[in-house]
């Protein structure tokens, strides 16, 4: 998704601008540019410029990114929603008269009608994009507002539907930056004598981890001694809280590793015992407030959302409590939300705008909101009544993994602790649960064993998952993995399902990965469907628990563990799979084509 980054200050800001722009680029982008000033007062000058289609290294290899003049830049890199990926649709983008310089994530929904508005004044577009309306609404603005940028910018905002994070620079105005934000992230970053803007914390940890995140409908001046944040509307200034972020910069380093995604799942061990060190009085707090709701709905989406269905499974067997996982995007179809409704996001980003945008829903109807998130600061974390941080630390690879694992270990401890409300008795599951971090030690023992089935069968082009129980949601889980960095087709669904209708695929080009509990009826269920693909000549690789099963033609071996638990254990195993079969293909593993890290528009 697109991310923007300004920084103003005493240094050349091109190579920092490029540099914040490299330490967003896990977000998924098509272009990428970089706007400068360097006039120190007013003068004639115009905005300095550079932008291509392409990845930002080799943009930089042709055009020298750094090379623009200035101690005032913006930069962002492009992910195409309103027009095609081309030089022209890059952003920044400009005024007529090149001195404004514009960067925008976002989407304006009334941007036909302002810029046949424009053009009848005589602005030209240069570009296919919703936003170059902004930037030529301003300028329109400039000379009503007594040639002051921050005025002409406010004015502007206030005739724009839709959403945005944006940051202005001005030739005539060059010892500020403006930023605005609706809907789309945006934080100030504080240094010494400078200050840095993102859209995402990474773009400016290297340098500060002190952050103020703008909320909706609210703007920002800054100067490279400060900075002033006013409320769009009502132009009252605004006394903003400080954030100091925990996130090292080395973090987003991958430390001998060959992609962040195989890091991230090797951190899963750390990252699933800072989820069992979570507050107590925090899950507490979560519990009860699913215990007084009549109706909780779990909203996610993608990975977020495969944790939800989990839990579902988790309050209903360990607390007898109805949870609904809804995917964020249709809670707005068909929830009945009112007063009575506890909406909880889970959401690593907090920033999804199905989830936000569902979020916004649910309290406008009045329900209570909550959220689990791994980023401090995030948008949900300011929206949501109760918010639980999971503290996986940074996670760079698009997809997915130690940021699952986490989620699930807050939801099954809110479970427990809900069990635990109820008089019930859970101290094995919290004995087995506290050693989940050696049981995924014990899961990378079969790494070797893993790298040789991706090897032997990852030329296989169709892929069925099939889980059972609580195992379900890990099929999900597991072909979401396996689908959205290898590019070969997979599904997950129950082993149930599998004979209505999806059998009919089985061949030699369709393999099916069993996911497999260690003991009980489900175990027994799952030895039968698997039985029901080998009669059709299927191939079977199981990811099983406790002992080999033989009727596999494969087994991934996780250690012997309670079904109740088993969804964690899991998941790394099906995660190398995907690993070890996208670098057989050499897929691009930590950017897949087409995929954002955070999905910031609708
Ligand atoms: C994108 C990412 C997924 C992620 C989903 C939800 O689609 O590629 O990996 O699961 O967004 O993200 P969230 O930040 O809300 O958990």
């Amino acid at each position: 998704m697109c991310g923007i980054v300004g920084y103003i200050g005493d240094k050349k800001a091109a190579p920092i601008v490029h540099q914040n722009l490299k330490r967003l680029e896990y977000r998924g982008y098509d272009s990428c540019g970089i706007a400068t000033y360097s006039g120190s007062s007013r003068s004639s000058s115009s905005i300095l410029l550079k932008k291509e289609v392409g990845m930002i290294d080799s943009i930089h290899e042709e055009v020298n990114l750094d090379g623009l003049p200035g101690n005032i830049g913006i930069g962002h890199t492009r992910w195409a929603t309103h027009g095609g990926v081309t030089k022209e649709n890059a952003h920044p983008h400009t005024s007529c008269n090149g001195k404004i310089a514009l960067v925008h994530n976002g989407i304006i929904s009334n941007y036909l009608e302002l810029k046949a508005m424009l053009e009848k004044k005589g602005h030209r577009f240069k570009s296919q994009t919703d936003t170059e309306c902004i930037v030529h609404l301003i300028e329109e603005k400039y000379d009503g507002c007594g040639r002051n940028i921050e005025y002409a910018t406010i004015a502007a905002l206030k005739e724009i539907k839709g959403t945005y994070a944006t940051i202005i620079i001005s030739a005539d105005d060059p010892d500020m930056l403006i930023c605005a934000r609706n809907e789309s992230p945006l934080l100030l970053g504080i240094g010494e004598n400078e200050m840095y803007v993102g859209s995402d914390i990474a773009s400016f940890l290297k340098h500060t981890t002190k952050a103020v995140p703008l909320d909706d409908g609210e703007y920002a001046v800054v100067t490279k001694s400060g900075y002033r944040i006013k409320d769009i509307q009502s132009g009252r200034e605004l006394d903003k809280e400080i954030l100091e972020i925990d996130w090292s910069d080395e973090a987003a380093k991958k430390e001998g590793y060959e992609h962040f995604m195989l890091k991230e799942i090797h951190e899963q061990p750390q990252t699933i015992a800072n989820a069992l060190n979570v507050y107590p009085e925090d899950i507490q707090k979560l519990a009860g407030m699913i215990d007084e709701a009549k109706t909780v709905y779990m909203i996610a989406a993608g990975t977020s959302l495969h944790a939800a269905i989990v839990s579902e499974y988790w309050f209903s067997n360990l607390c007898g409590k109805v949870v609904y996982a809804v995917d964020s995007s249709e809670l707005v179809n068909k929830g009945v939300v009112d007063r009575d409704t506890l909406v909880i996001s889970i959401t690593q980003s907090g920033e999804t705008y199905d989830t936000l945008a569902a979020m916004r829903f649910a309290k406008h109807r009045g329900a209570k909101t909550a959220t689990i998130v791994n980023v401090i600061g995030s948008t949900a974390t300011r929206m949501a009544d109760h918010f639980i941080l999971q503290s996986s630390g940074i996670e760079i690879s698009v997809c997915a993994t130690k940021t699952f694992t986490s989620q699930l270990v807050i939801l099954l401890r809110t479970a427990l602790e809900l069990a635990r409300m109820q008089g019930r008795d859970v101290s094995k599951i919290e004995a087995e649960l506290s050693k989940c971090s050696e049981y995924i030690k014990e899961v990378f023992k079969s790494q070797d064993k893993i790298k040789d089935v991706a090897k032997e069968h990852f030329c296989v082009k169709n892929y069925i998952y099939i889980g059972k129980g609580i195992n379900l949601p890990s099929a999900l889980e597991g072909a979401l993995k396996f689908k959205e960095i290898t590019y070969n087709h997979a599904e997950g669904m129950s082993g149930g399902l599998l004979k209505h209708g999806t059998i009919s695929l089985i061949d030699s080009d369709m393999h099916t990965v069993a996911v497999i509990p260690a003991a009980g009826e489900n175990r027994q269920k799952m030895m039968s469907n698997i039985q029901e693909v080998k009669a059709r000549g299927g191939v079977v690789i199981g990811i099983t628990s406790g002992e080999p099963v033989p009727q596999c033609d494969a087994n991934i071996l996780v250690p012997g563990c309670s079904e109740i638990i088993s969804p964690i254990v899991f998941a790394p195993a099906y995660q190398l799979l995907a690993y070890y079969t996208a670098v057989s293909l050499g897929r691009n593993v930590d950017k897949p084509r087409a995929l954002a890290k955070s999905v910031t528009v609708e």
